[in-house]
């Protein structure tokens, strides 16, 4: 599966001992869903349910999804 998310944030995120969970580690979102990013907010549940070789667009919000026949990029 491919996954089209969009991102605004231009800037690097600090971290610091309040972004480690209860047993010290620190959770990346590697899903692109989370609204707590760079870290994990638990989003990437919505993604069990993809499917090898489908496109799937989420809403910038992360409450929707659609199904895509690509994702096409612009040409330089
Ligand atoms: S990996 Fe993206 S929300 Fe958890």
């Amino acid at each position: 599966m491919t996954r089209e998310v969009r991102h605004e944030a231009t800037t690097p995120a600090v971290f610091d001992e309040s972004d480690l969970a209860d047993d010290g580690k620190l959770f990346i979102c590697q899903c692109g869903l989370s609204s707590e990013r760079p870290l994990c907010d638990g989003s990437h549940r919505a993604t069990e349910d993809e499917t090898e070789d489908v496109v799937y667009r989420y809403d910038a919000d992360g409450e929707g999804r659609r199904i895509v026949e690509a994702i096409e990029l612009s040409e330089e």
